[in-house]
């Protein structure tokens, strides 16, 4: 419930506030955003301008508890919250997320496994290939029952429906005509982005082209932010769990992918920023998108130069199995 104090506050619209996430969100008033999406540094040596990405253990956990607290109290009690986090602190993250569950202020609703390609290669380990996505409603589903007709939070199943295996492949009449909601593994495959209509670097024929990271060659890539995410994957959870109109809040607004894609999707966008020169690109992103409704802005990198493109094209990361059948 927002104090009387908060209720005397105003939450800002499409702006990015520079400085710490943590103090600028606790000055807001509670109850006010209607999603959430994080994506922090992940305390492993990412080389960001002013954030120093390697700090101790215990300072960093303690930190995460503590912007995903302030995000908490932000969030409206119909709204969604989703936390991006790697393998070194996901269990923490999820304890704590409990924790919060406990005390009536979050419900928790899916562990979801993104599979990327083109992780980082590794020698002596297995490489890399997914990030943890925790995915949280507000207080109301405490109160009201959920239910698909009239659930206590933003659920645009429609948005996200994919084809099932029934309809594509089995053809059988049981099928659901409007598909089914996607799998807790996201993979965005080629069947999963048509029906978002996001056409990007998937290809029909190429159905093992999972969502890649964003390699430094890709178009939607700004090249000036280390860790820029994809917009499919923002795409997916903006259209499912806000309206047009809601107000979308980014606590790590590092190249402006969540805002962007809210922009373009018709969404209020509000975010924190660090770094004054992130904040400022991220805000061009933005206004490019407001103007164009384009978030592809540029194919130039952080010095002006425009990136080559691959002299031939990549083969597609195909199974064995594909692969001899293509050619038979
Ligand atoms: C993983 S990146 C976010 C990337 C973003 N999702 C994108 O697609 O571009 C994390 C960002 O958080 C910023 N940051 C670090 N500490 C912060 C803090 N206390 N408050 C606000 N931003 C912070 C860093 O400067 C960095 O740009």
């Amino acid at each position: 419930m927002p104090s009387a104090t908060d209720a005397a506050k105003t939450i800002p619209r499409n702006t990015i506030a520079v400085g710490d996430c943590i103090r600028t969100m606790n000055r807001w008033p509670a109850g006010s955003v209607d999603l959430i999406f994080a994506d922090p540094p992940y305390n492993i040596g990412y080389k960001y301008d002013r954030y120093e990405d390697k700090r101790d253990d215990r300072e960093y956990i303690d930190w995460t508890l503590q912007w995903i607290d302030a995000c908490a109290r932000l969030l409206k009690p119909t709204g969604s919250f989703y936390i991006l986090i790697g393998d070194e602190y996901a269990a923490e993250t999820r304890v704590h997320l409990k924790e919060l569950e406990r005390d009536r202020k979050l419900v928790f609703r899916n562990w979801i496994i993104w599979h990327y390609t083109f992780g980082q290669n590794c020698k002596l380990k297995f490489n890399r290939s997914h990030a943890h996505l925790f995915y949280c409603v507000g207080a109301a589903a405490f109160d009201k029952k959920i239910t698909m007709s009239d659930p206590p939070f933003a659920f645009n199943r429609s948005e996200v429906a994919v084809p099932s295996a029934r309809q594509t492949t089995y053809a059988d009449a049981r099928a659901n005509p409007t598909g089914k909601l996607p799998d807790d593994t996201w993979y965005l495959r080629p069947q999963e982005v048509q029906a978002e209509g996001i056409e990007r670097y998937f290809q029909p024929e190429e159905d093992t082209w999972y969502l890649s990271r964003l390699c430094g060659t890709f178009k939607e890539r700004q090249g000036w932010h280390p860790c820029q995410l994809p917009e499919a994957l923002l795409e997916r959870i903006v259209k499912l769990s806000s309206h047009p109109g809601d107000l979308v809040f980014d606590p790590f607004v590092g190249s402006g992918t969540t805002l962007a894609v809210a922009a373009r999707l018709g969404r209020d966008w509000l975010g924190c920023e660090l770094s004054k020169e992130y904040a400022a690109k991220a805000k061009q992103r933005i206004k490019h998108v407001e103007k164009t409704g384009q978030t592809h802005q540029t194919t130039l990198n952080d010095k002006g130069i425009q990136r080559g493109k691959p002299k031939k094209k990549a083969e597609p990361h195909r199974s064995p199995h594909l692969r001899k059948k293509k050619r038979s």
